[in-house]
């Protein structure tokens, strides 16, 4: 393999482990709004930049647009006004389509077929890379099930290929999400409360899990958390929603509980201190 002066392996650029150059903003949202129908200004005049690498929680009470702040940096929601820029290594794309997305993303409800197989759902994660036919006939190429199986390995399932979704605990079935959009290999992840329907001993051992990829492979993470310790403990960055604005953004030891009364309300607070 060549390597560069510093006697780094030289690699070419989007190939996953990411090798970042200098960090460079690879997310920008600039007085960005978003309405649903019948409910506009959901996010209203969001601004941020997430760069390369970065390790970021999103928090903020329910519905303050943690879900749907996550769903336009992926593209999925369209923009009523403002600006989204995702910048790749040598690229930049103000627009999205499925096919050349450099964003994969861990939805809230993991979004697994229950009734397939582990090996199969992860498989799923690269069809967007895949042949239109290859796929309707469940045929993968021999090297993209090799890649399945070092990822389902990296998650710890390593001989739970052919078990079915539905006989998993939760744990298990999000450590399968996480292969499969470890699949991807994209630069950027996005993760919307990936822990949120596990128990603490499993949520930790799961954003454990997250942290040490996220070390291993070098791509940019965005998590949504509901659990301010959890976003204290795993992240480098926090930044705070209340209906559909950033009104905290920063390292997490600046979390003070007088900054906490601005992004949450006083009944949010006993809430999350109950748990
Ligand atoms: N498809 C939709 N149509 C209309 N309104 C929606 C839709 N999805 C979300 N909303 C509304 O937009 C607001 C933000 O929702 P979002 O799901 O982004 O919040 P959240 O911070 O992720 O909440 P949670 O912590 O409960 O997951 C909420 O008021 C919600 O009711
Ligand atoms: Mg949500």
């Amino acid at each position: 393999m060549n390597t560069t002066p510093s006697g780094l392996p030289h690699l070419e650029p989007n190939v996953f482990p990411f090798h970042p150059s200098a960090p460079v903003v690879q997310v920008e949202l600039e007085d960005v709004f978003v309405d649903y129908p019948a409910r506009p200004n959901v996010l209203r005049g969001i601004s941020l930049a997430i760069r390369r690498g970065e390790r970021v929680a999103i928090i903020g009470p329910s519905g303050s647009g943690k879900s749907t702040l996550l769903k336009t940096i992926n593209g999925l929601l369209p923009i009523a006004r403002g600006r989204r820029t995702i910048r790749l290594e040598s690229k930049v794309r103000e627009t999205y389509t499925h096919k050349n997305s450099s964003v994969a993303m861990i939805f809230q409800e993991f979004a697994l077929a229950q009734r397939l197989s582990v090996f199969t759902n992860v498989l799923i994660g690269s069809l967007g890379k895949s042949r239109g036919w290859a796929k309707a006939l469940g045929w993968f190429p021999a090297s993209e099930k090799a890649k399945a199986r070092k990822y389902l390995e990296e998650v710890g399932l390593k001989g739970y290929e052919h078990r079915r979704v539905d006989q998993l605990s939760s744990g298990q079935k999000q450590r399968v999400a996480i292969a499969r959009a470890l699949m991807q290999e994209r630069e950027i992840l996005l993760a919307d409360e990936p822990v949120a329907s596990l128990d603490p001993e499993t949520a930790y051992s799961v954003l454990r899990l997250l942290a040490r990829l996220h070390s291993e492979f070098n791509y940019t993470l965005v998590l949504s958390l509901h659990e301010i310790s959890q976003a204290r403990e795993f992240c480098d960055r926090v930044i705070g929603l209340q209906e559909g604005r950033v009104v905290f953004d920063g390292i997490p030891s600046s979390l003070t509980g007088k900054t906490l009364e601005t992004i949450y309300s006083v009944n949010d607070l006993i809430e999350l201190n109950s748990h």
